[in-house]
């Protein structure tokens, strides 16, 4: 939800900012803008659009020069994608300007205020009243100023500042969303995300709530809210450079397809040792797991999704009830958690502000909380009790993949190793589940060789008006983010029921060549699955069966006959089994959104990371 930069240095800032906020775009894409320090005053270069309108615009009046600016790439709330509304914003007699990520949740009642001392305001939003308190409040101290500012402002924000009457420094702050200090040599950056500096240094520092950064070219001082100094550790990151470039895929969704092997891999072999899982960052002893009364799993999107399979696996092995919810849902709701509860939270970004707010609600209420989040330092990681790291790696593209499947990873490890300890599953079973895992990366990658087949059939598919995805118990599941995936990239309508509620609904909506697709990979629901198949065929679909080798193998319902494709996984055990059968389903999505031209990395108006409610 909206990406930051900010740069100080020995070198022209405009480049900088602009190559930064090309890897943040995937936070939000509506509008994007530039202030820098010219070495007189504050220039500002804003347009509505995506980056290369902004590029344009830059071209067209000679560029900003400086060494020293903030940039900002929108998704919008308060105000619509206009020129006017885009960040940054500058107070009225053009001394600050400020880019912003979040909400001011009071800003209507200090624009009024502002308004009545005089300030002129020339846009919608809430970030506008950000730089007009700050001159309004304005002493030649810079943090001082910032400091009244951050205590009348209410909501979340993270915010980058540039003062004309102090332009040796720019200054970040924030509150329930990310900003990261890159510590460069003689240069410095803030960043929403590292992704926007890594080619630059790998030497970071993550801003926490309530901090106040005054960065210079050759130094970074942080600050609490009462000026005091705070000491910060620098972190080195290990993310390579690759990881935030295409390296010749068309585009990242694609790459990060392909990455899944690796993503997989890397998850399972951070928890499996010597063919045992362990953890070493938190225990759960057999006496904790044994009072559990109640799991409850909260995330948004597809990491919800992820929770679904979670409820399946949590239910079958560990013998505990489970709940899953959407983390939107879950805050504002009356929830029985207790001190038993284990509330274990799933998000990719680690930032999202609904599973941010249900885990702190969640603390509240006495539980005790486990976050699954990828990216290492996210407030969601910091502030929950335990954390499991998913190590997909950056994910770029707005619509999930290896990110899904590294949590996917992350719910085996916790429900093979949870029961185990409370003997809910045998030796022989938790032997042959590690060594399911150990062999999930390949499979993964022997999906990759029916990629063909599935842009061909893409070819055939692309003009499709409705797609239903069906499947019982996993594949239920996995159909719910097969169809979320081809909403999200390809505008197609899509719908996901589980097959046996088919009936009580959806089917009204079958027709001639409606386009089916049915998932096949629970052994036991075969012939269940097979009768709503059936049911489909009967009013006229076109069925795309997506089935493991050994159901097709034993085939005792002649399916090949029955469906009119067919999609074929490598064998996998049903509890691992949205591991495979999620593949076809992306790349499907993948290939379908290619063939509409559609934008896949940056589908409409969605943003990867969802700071705001
Ligand atoms: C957004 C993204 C989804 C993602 C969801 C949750 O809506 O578009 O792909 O699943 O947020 O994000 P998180 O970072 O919490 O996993």
């Amino acid at each position: 939800m909206c990406g930051i930069i900010g740069y100080i240095g020995n070198e022209e800032a405009t480049e900088l900012l602009l190559n930064g906020l090309e890897k943040l775009e995937y936070r939000g894409y509506d509008s994007a803008g530039l202030a820098v320090f010219d070495g007189r005053n504050l220039k500002v270069a804003k347009s509505k659009g995506r980056l290369k309108v902004l590029r344009e615009v830059l071209k067209n009046n000679g560029g900003l020069k400086g060494k020293a600016g903030i940039g900002h790439t929108r998704w919008a709330t308060h105000g619509k994608p206009s020129d006017e509304n885009s960040h940054p914003h500058v107070s009225t007699l053009r001394k600050f300007a400020v880019v912003h990520n979040g909400i001011i949740e009071n800003y209507l009642s200090i624009k009024n205020f502002l308004i009545s001392k005089g300030k002129k305001f020339s846009s919608e939003t809430d970030t506008e009243v950000i730089a007009q308190l700050l001159e309004y409040y304005d002493n030649g101290n810079t943090l001082d100023t910032v400091v009244k500012v951050l205590n009348d402002i209410k909501g979340s924000y993270a915010i980058g500042i540039i003062y004309e009457d102090n332009p040796e420094e720019i200054i970040a702050a924030k509150k329930d969303n990310p900003l990261i200090i890159g510590i460069g040599e003689n240069e410095n950056f803030i960043t929403s995300d590292v992704t926007a500096i890594v080619s630059k240094t790998k030497n970071i520092v993550r801003l926490k709530d309530s901090e106040i950064a005054v960065i210079k070219s050759d130094d970074v001082i942080i600050y609490d809210m009462n000026k005091n100094f705070v000491k910060k550790e620098i972190k080195v990151i290990d993310w390579n450079i690759d990881s935030a470039e295409k390296c010749g895929y068309d585009h990242f969704m694609l790459k990060e397809i392909m990455e899944q092997p690796k993503a997989v891999k890397d998850t399972i072999c951070s928890k499996i040792k010597e063919n045992e899982i362990f953890f070493d960052k938190f225990l759960f002893s057999k006496e904790y797991l044994e009072k559990i009364n109640k799991i409850f799993i909260i995330a948004c999107g597809s990491a919800y999704h992820v929770g679904y399979v979670g409820k399946y696996l949590f239910e079958k092995l560990f013998k505990k009830p489970v709940e899953v919810d959407i983390a939107s849902e879950f805050r504002y709701r009356d929830p029985i958690v207790d001190k038993n509860s284990l509330v274990i939270l799933i998000s990719q970004s680690g930032e999202t502000a609904d599973t941010l707010a249900a885990l702190r609600k969640s603390k509240q209420l006495g539980a005790r909380t486990l976050s699954i989040v990828n990216v290492i330092g996210s407030s969601i990681a910091t502030e929950s009790d335990d954390v499991f790291h998913t190590r997909a790696g950056p994910e770029i593209a707005v619509a999930t993949t290896k990110a899904y499947s590294a949590q996917l990873c992350a719910i085996y490890l916790l429900a093979i190793y949870f029961s185990r300890k409370l003997n809910t599953i045998s030796l022989k079973k938790y032997n042959y589940f590690i060594k399911e895992l150990i062999y999930l990366p390949e499979k993964i990658s022997k999906v990759f060789n029916i990629t063909e087949q599935i842009r061909n059939f893409s070819k055939n598919f692309y003009q499709a008006k409705n797609v239903f995805f069906i499947g019982r118990n996993l594949d239920y599941v996995v159909s719910l983010e097969g169809s979320l995936k081809l909403k999200e990239i390809s505008y197609i309508h899509a719908e996901a029921y589980a097959a046996g509620e088919l009936k009580h609904g959806t089917i009204s909506l079958i027709e001639n060549n409606t386009l089916i697709v049915a998932t096949l990979t629970q052994k036991s629901l075969v012939g269940k699955t097979v009768s709503n198949i059936k049911e489909v065929k009967a009013r006229g679909a076109i069925v795309l069966l997506v089935v493991t080798k050994e159901v097709l193998l034993k085939d005792e319902h002649n399916l090949k006959n029955i469906c009119d494709f067919v999609f074929i996984l490598p064998d996998i055990c049903d509890e691992m089994s949205p591991s495979v059968s999620v593949v076809p389903l992306q790349l499907l999505s993948y290939y379908i959104a290619l063939m509409r031209g559609c934008d896949i990395d940056k589908p409409r108006n969605l943003a990867k990371s969802v700071t705001v409610e």
